[in-house]
């Protein structure tokens, strides 16, 4: 059977979200944090199928159908994993690659990424030294124009690729690789006819350098003016558009200190690195994504958004602070005008007043307001009333209630409709929100206390707040870092009751140790067939409680739970003195 990568998987799952599948088969309500629905799966007049779009997965409160998207369209179109797979990359217009040996690469895969490496080194200093040579007398005057200096042309290894369309192929045959390598590589590309030809040619040469200091990938600027005026390196063994950041490998040392300022281009990064700010990062031409959002939360203590000032700059930067913000990281946005660009900022008023724009920085809630004030006529009654209704939209979603009503007093005076009426329109938004929250919650618990007296009976052990207890706990554990850390040190999975609950546990482990990013939805992938429904289950609740708190306290009991028990089976034997030593212990522990 053909194996696909983790990474097509990966690329599936994020391109087709579950509500928008699911929607296919079922009518779906929107219902708090939920979307609910009648159960495909078995008969039912009231609705009690669920689909959580922030963990991507379902569940039947009815029948305890529940799963991933994966698992949404086997069960639905009866289709084993892997034409699942097929039906859903299809229905995103994904091309899955192939992986031959799962998870593994193999000798020969590796040797071919080595080589991929290799080339990648040797083009970036074949074009340094193209740029280097005396007769490049056009890129001297495109780097002169943009105001390069030497500095930062080393420090960012640029170089030029000549108008030829061999010159770096030539040079790497000469080198011993063959022309189908060339390719692989990105660096080349071949016709219908199966002439072989120099992808990049008469372009100002950036490498794209990854954190552990590879050369990844190249994006190179048109000298005259090709309609592609960036040209980046195709998708290749050793390069994935979506998981790079520009710049990240240099930036990456500032990050927690002073955080990293989010650009748009190369020429941004390398200006503001001209003029002492190195802490700039791009993307890749290609919308931001999450991974990227992932990858910077790493090394980020903050994120400065700067992108440009037209209107597709502002649009994407809203994209952008979503993406950033749902991956944790801390974000402000960069205001600046009288330039179209970074580069074109400084270069025009200086360092020292793009340092102040930074100092300036709002937060992502202003320049979101900020950003809906401009989609609006506020000088007309209905643009006044739809813009303090997306603002009461934006400020529904912030927790904390000072920082709620100060946007608030500012909105009625700029609006002119009173601030009561504003906190009104916000306080009814939340109200439904949390209402509708507080309902599925409800509805949730009743369904577990059902299932608990239906699974306590069979399980002799377990007692229905055990029971309860252990499912909170799971939950908790894999939706808290704090937690998860908590319990692999103090809780071993035979504290658990449950059978299932345990090997659950087990489960949870060892895949978070090893995919610590992994959402709720990787992990059902995961997880056993049998164990399958009471994943989802215990997944979908949402626990409204200081969780690590009760995380805590949850792991205290198991273990006075178990200690118990065990006291009574050393006591039943006569071992006195184990008795005596277990109950020191365990006094110890609490102390
Ligand atoms: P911009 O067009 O804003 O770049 O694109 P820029 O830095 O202002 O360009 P010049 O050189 O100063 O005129 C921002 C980024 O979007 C990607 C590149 O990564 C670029 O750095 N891009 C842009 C492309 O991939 N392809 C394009 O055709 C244009
Ligand atoms: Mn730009």
């Amino acid at each position: 059977m053909a194996r696909y990568s983790q990474n097509s998987i990966r690329e599936v799952a994020r391109r087709n979200d579950i509500v928008d599948v699911v929607s296919s088969y079922v009518k779906l309500k929107r219902n708090g944090n939920s979307h609910t629905g009648l159960c495909p799966f078995h008969k039912e007049k009231t609705p009690s199928f669920h689909v959580s779009e922030d963990k991507q997965l379902y569940y039947c409160f009815g029948c305890g159908a529940g799963g991933n998207l994966f698992d949404f369209i086997m069960k639905i179109e009866n289709l084993d994993f892997v034409d699942a797979l097929k039906f859903l990359a299809q229905r995103a217009g994904v091309t899955l690659e192939e992986e031959k040996g799962a998870y593994v690469p193999t000798k020969e895969e590796t040797d071919a990424k080595q080589r991929v490496y290799e080339m990648n080194v040797l083009a970036a200093r074949h074009f340094v030294e193209n740029l280097r040579d005396p007769s490049a007398t056009l890129a001297h005057a495109y780097v002169k124009k943009r105001g390069l200096g030497k500095d930062t042309i080393t420090r960012f290894g640029i170089g030029y690729a000549k108008d030829d369309w061999s010159d770096l192929c030539d040079f790497l045959k000469q080198k011993g690789y063959t022309e189908q390598e060339i390719v692989t590589a990105g660096l080349a590309v071949k016709n219908e006819k199966g002439r072989v030809y120099d992808k990049f040619r008469n372009r100002l040469m950036f490498p794209i350098i990854n954190v552990r200091g590879n050369v990844v990938a190249f994006g190179g600027r048109a000298l005259g003016d090709d309609p592609a005026k960036y040209m980046n390196s195709p998708e290749t063994p050793v390069f994935h558009k979506g998981s790079n950041v520009y710049n990240l490998n240099n930036a990456k040392q500032y990050g927690r200190k002073d955080g990293l300022i989010l650009v748009e281009g190369y020429m941004d990064v390398a200006s503001l690195h001209q003029s002492g700010i190195e802490n700039a990062i791009a993307g890749l031409g290609t919308a931001f994504t999450p991974e990227q959002a992932t990858l910077l939360k790493r090394y980020a203590g903050q994120i400065f958004v700067c992108y440009d000032g037209d209107e597709a700059g502002q649009n994407a930067a809203l994209k952008a602070i979503d993406i950033l913000a749902e991956a944790g990281n801390k974000i402000k946005v960069v205001r600046f005008s009288g330039a179209k660009d970074p580069d074109e900022y400084i270069a025009k008023k200086g360092a020292e007043s793009f340092r102040k724009c930074i100092a300036d920085a709002v937060s992502a809630v202003e320049f979101k307001i900020m950003s809906a004030r401009n989609d609006f006529d506020l000088t007309d009654v209905d643009g006044k009333i739809a813009f303090v209704t997306r603002a009461a939209n934006i400020l529904s979603k912030i927790d904390s209630q000072i920082e709620r009503e100060a946007y608030v007093n500012r909105i009625a005076a700029e609006s002119g409709i009173s601030a009561n009426a504003i906190l009104t329109e916000i306080n009814k938004l939340i109200y439904r929100e949390g209402k509708k929250t507080t309902q599925n919650a409800k509805y949730a618990e009743r369904r577990e206390d059902e299932q608990a007296s239906q699974a306590v009976s069979t399980e002799a052990s377990g007692q229905i707040a055990t029971y309860k207890a252990e499912r909170m706990l799971l939950n908790v554990i894999f939706f808290q870092r704090k937690a998860f850390e908590l319990a692999k040190e103090e809780l071993s999975g035979d504290l658990f009751a449950g059978v299932e609950h345990r090997k659950i546990y087990e489960a949870m482990l060892t895949y978070k140790l090893e995919n610590p990013e992994a959402d709720a939805s990787d992990f059902l992938s995961y997880v056993d067939e049998p164990l399958k429904k009471t994943v989802a289950a215990i997944l979908y609740r949402e626990y409204e409680c200081d969780s690590l708190q009760a995380a805590k306290d949850m792991i205290k009991k198991l273990k006075g739970e178990l200690m118990n028990s065990k006291i009574k089976q050393l006591a039943k034997e006569g071992k006195a003195e184990e008795v005596q030593a277990l109950i020191k212990k365990y006094a110890e522990r609490r102390g």
